[in-house]
This record gives C-alpha cells, sequence and structure tokens, in this order.
C-alpha cells in the first residue's frame, strides 16, 4: 500500500540519453579493462575550451564597476544601483538594460526591428519550450504539436508531460520537413479534434537531424504556417553555431516573419548554459476568448509570472555584460563572439566531414552521414538493411571499440515509429562539439574518434 494514489498520473518513460548516460560509466569500464581508449561522440554539450568562464568572470566585474562608475555616486557607504539590482527579486520581464542591449545587437544581427518589452527571459531554450506549451495547454483541451520526425528530445519530454498532448511528426527530407506532410499533419490533428497552435522546429543545425533548412523549404512552411493560421516555434540555439558564409545563411523564420514566430533564444551556446538565460520573442497577435485580440508576448508574460515569477537578475546582467565590448561599448554584432567559439567547433567540424569522407567516401551504397550548415551534429546512416542501430549495438560501440554514440531511433516521436518501426534505427547522432581535451590534444581525440568510427562500421558492415 502507498500513501497516496494518483491513478490518472503516468510515469514517462526514460530518453535513450539518460538511459546511456546510466550505462556509460559500466561500459566504459568494460571498455577500458580491454585497453581501449573512450573516444566521444555523444555528449552535446559546448567544448570547454570555448566555455572557460574565467575571461568572462573578468569582463563582466569590469563591466559591472563600470557601471557603478557611470553611476557616479557620491556617498561611498551608498550600495550601487547594479548590485542592489543584481540581488533583489526583479520583474518577470527582468532588467530592462538587458533587453535593451540584446534587443539591439540581435536585432540588428538578423533585421528585425525588436522591442524590448516583447522579450520575456527564459530559464535557457528549455525554459521558452516549457513557456509556449503551457500557454497553450492551459485550457485543458487535446492539443496537437507539430514537429519534425526526428525532433529535440527536449522538446519530446515537455509535450510528454501533458496527458492531453499529442504530437504529430512530419517526416523531413535533405531540405527540411516536407510540406506537403506538414500541412496533412495539421489537419489530420484538427479531424481527430486536437487544436494545434504550432510548429516547433530547429531550422537551423537541427538537433538532432544534423543539417539546416534550406531557404526555399522556410519560406514554403511558413506560407503552409500562415495559410494554416498556425505559429512557428523556433529554437534556435545554434544560429551562431553557423558555418555558412554570411551570404549564404539561410534566415531565421522570426527575420522572415515575426509575427507569425515564436523565436527561442538561448545563451547557451554563444555565452554559457550555466547561468540559463534565454528569451522568447514574437510580435505575434492572438485571437482568444471572447474573440480579443491581444498580444502573444502579453499572454506568455501572465503564464511567465506565474511560473518562474522573478528572473535572476544577476545572470541577465552578466549576459548583458557580454553583450559589451573590452570598453564598455555596446557590440554592434555577436558575431565576433560566435567566431571566438566557431574557431573550434569549425576545426572539428572539418575534422569529423574529412576522415569520414577519406575512410568511408569510398562506400557511398553502404554509408552517408549529413554536413551540418550549423550546430553540433552529424547524422551518420547505414544504407544496408543488415545493421540496426538498436541499444545493443551502441552498447556494443562502447564496449567493444570505446565509442560512445548517440543512437537516433528515440529522437523519433511515437506516430513516426508507427509509420515506419524502422524510422532511425540505421542512424547515429555524431557530436562534434564535446571533447575532454583541449587543443592539439583535442584534434588528435577527435581524429582518432572518427578513424575508430570508421574501422568499426566497417567491420561491422564486413567490409
Ligand atoms: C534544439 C535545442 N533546444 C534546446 C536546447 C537546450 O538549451 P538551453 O540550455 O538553452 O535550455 C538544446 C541544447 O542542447 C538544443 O539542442
Amino acid at each position: 500500500m502507498t500513501q497516496i494514489d494518483a491513478p490518472d498520473l503516468v510515469l514517462q518513460p526514460v530518453s535513450v540519453t539518460r538511459k546511456m548516460a546510466a550505462s556509460l560509466p559500466g561500459l566504459r569500464d568494460l571498455a577500458q579493462s580491454k585497453g581501449l581508449k573512450i573516444h566521444h561522440l555523444g555528449a552535446g554539450y559546448p567544448h570547454p575550451e570555448v566555455t572557460d568562464p574565467r575571461g568572462f568572470l573578468e569582463h563582466q566585474q569590469a563591466y559591472f564597476d563600470h557601471v557603478i562608475e557611470e553611476e557616479g555616486l557620491n556617498d561611498p557607504e551608498a550600495v550601487p544601483e547594479i548590485l542592489r539590482e543584481s540581488f533583489s527579486y526583479t520583474d518577470t520581464l527582468g532588467p530592462k538594460t538587458t533587453r535593451a542591449a540584446f534587443a539591439a545587437v540581435y536585432g540588428s544581427d538578423w533585421g528585425v526591428e525588436m522591442d524590448p518589452d516583447r522579450l520575456i527571459p527564459t530559464v535557457g531554450a528549455t525554459g521558452g519550450i516549457n513557456l509556449i506549451c503551457s500557454l497553450f495547454e492551459r485550457p485543458g483541451k487535446p492539443v496537437g504539436y507539430i514537429t519534425d520526425a526526428p525532433t529535440y528530445a527536449g522538446f519530446t519530454a515537455r509535450a510528454g508531460l501533458c496527458q492531453h498532448a499529442r504530437i504529430f511528426s512530419v517526416d523531413m527530407d535533405e531540405e527540411g520537413a516536407v510540406p506537403d506532410r506538414f500541412r496533412e499533419q495539421i489537419r489530420s490533428a484538427r479531424e481527430q479534434g486536437f487544436f494545434v497552435p504550432f510548429y516547433y522546429t530547429v531550422p537551423d543545425g537541427h538537433n538532432p537531424a544534423g543539417f539546416s533548412f534550406s531557404q526555399a523549404r522556410r519560406e514554403k512552411l511558413l506560407d503552409i504556417a500562415r495559410e494554416e493560421r498556425i505559429l512557428i516555434v523556433e529554437d534556435a540555439p545554434y544560429v551562431y553555431i553557423n558555418f555558412a558564409s554570411e551570404g549564404d545563411r539561410p534566415s531565421p523564420f522570426f527575420a522572415m516573419a515575426p509575427e507569425q514566430t515564436v523565436h527561442l533564444f538561448t545563451g547557451s551556446k554563444i555565452g554559457f548554459p550555466g547561468p540559463r538565460v534565454g528569451f522568447l520573442y514574437t510580435a505575434a497577435d492572438l485571437t482568444i476568448a471572447g474573440g480579443e485580440t491581444v498580444s502573444l508576448s502579453e499572454m506568455a508574460l501572465t503564464e511567465a509570472s506565474s511560473d518562474v515569477l522573478f528572473q535572476n537578475p544577476q545572470a541577465l546582467r552578466g549576459f548583458e555584460a557580454l553583450l559589451h565590448d573590452e570598453n564598455f561599448k555596446l557590440r554592434e554584432s555577436m558575431w565576433p563572439l560566435a567566431e571566438a567559439k566557431l574557431s573550434v567547433y569549425r576545426e572539428n567540424r572539418e575534422i569529423i566531414l574529412s576522415i569520414l569522407e577519406r575512410e568511408l567516401g569510398a562506400y557511398p551504397e553502404h554509408f552517408e552521414w549529413t554536413t551540418p550548415g550549423a550546430g553540433f551534429f552529424s547524422v551518420f546512416s547505414f544504407l544496408k538493411p543488415d545493421t540496426a542501430t538498436d541499444d545493443a549495438f551502441v552498447e556494443k560501440l562502447v564496449s567493444e571499440y570505446g565509442i560512445v554514440v548517440i543512437p537516433m531511433y528515440d529522437f523519433y516521436p511515437a506516430d513516426a515509429r508507427e509509420r515506419n518501426p524502422g524510422a532511425g534505427l540505421n542512424q547515429l547522432r555524431l557530436s562534434f562539439c564535446f571533447s575532454e581535451s583541449t587543443g592539439d590534444a583535442r584534434r588528435r581525440d577527435l581524429t582518432e574518434a572518427v578513424e575508430a568510427l570508421c574501422t568499426a562500421v566497417k567491420k561491422e558492415s564486413n567490409l
């Protein structure tokens, strides 16, 4: 007998990444007992080489000192405003200075006139996903979420928390979600009685699909979203972790149609994940109960005010410091910040793609992999039906070859696996963002990791 009856609650399935994390120490020991080196191609974390906080902390302190100096306090006993603000309860919108700085710099980078009062601070992009989901789940009626197959595991996990929400997933080709399938899924959800508020996607550096949507595809999807009157929730952690040259970068949805888009920015990849800085931005209006028109940001603010309520003002002011250069001048662009990170990711991407090509380019009928325009991942596919990338296969890669990768099948929503029980079962997600080493050791470790993977897949494919 338990203490509490909660017959309507269901236990959410454990994600494959969590399962992997749990089984990894044992598999690792097994691999190491055989004298194997552990090769990291699994973790989706920012690289330690570009997330050393010490330089940032110095800059943050200097920026705070500068702000205090600017305040020009005469009384040496008086507590400076920025200190008081950083350690007090703040508004749900967080410090205005941070939003104003971010709206100016980010808006200029993407050609959008951003209203700082429509920027809702969130606890990373994760908090943005949560906020937009809970807003539309509030009425308690069946909600249909349209997303890609495969899609980001954090979105599936969040959608799974709502027992009256169901995912309707859209298959993708090499340009992005397939337009006809997109429209069909919106209509199918509606026919089954679901309210469809939005389509959730990661158009730049898709996690886990390992590519960026083409410009033409974005335009088609946007046309459909407009015709069908649904929002596009654009999760954008990798817009700056971008490998395309300036003229070739596709446009984020919020730059094409801010009134149709909910844009989720995060400081996790351009800055640091720990401080949990993010913003939800939208210029959309909604027609709500009684035919009233309200701005979605207003609705989101109300939702946030009973959820997070008080943002972390110090983390936000720290992010504001990042938006100012070493002379405390507001940056004209965030691209120079990105460039510091890109030096490592660009090099890692080149290592992984060039070794895959060198070692496996002769077997186009056996293997293929995506070329990421942005982000941290490439998806590797086995084209012959004899290899199933299930848990047993992935565990074998660790225990017999020391290689850590993530299988793709779990990133396919349940409906995609019903349509195709083999979905993702020939794919692995390779990440090139993380290793424990830095500099030359990083280059060497990643090179060895990709070479080990190539050897393993050839052996497993009897080549
Ligand atoms: C697509 C996507 N969304 C959201 C997140 C989580 O971001 P945050 O740290 O801002 O919560 C990640 C992180 O890996 C991601 O890849």
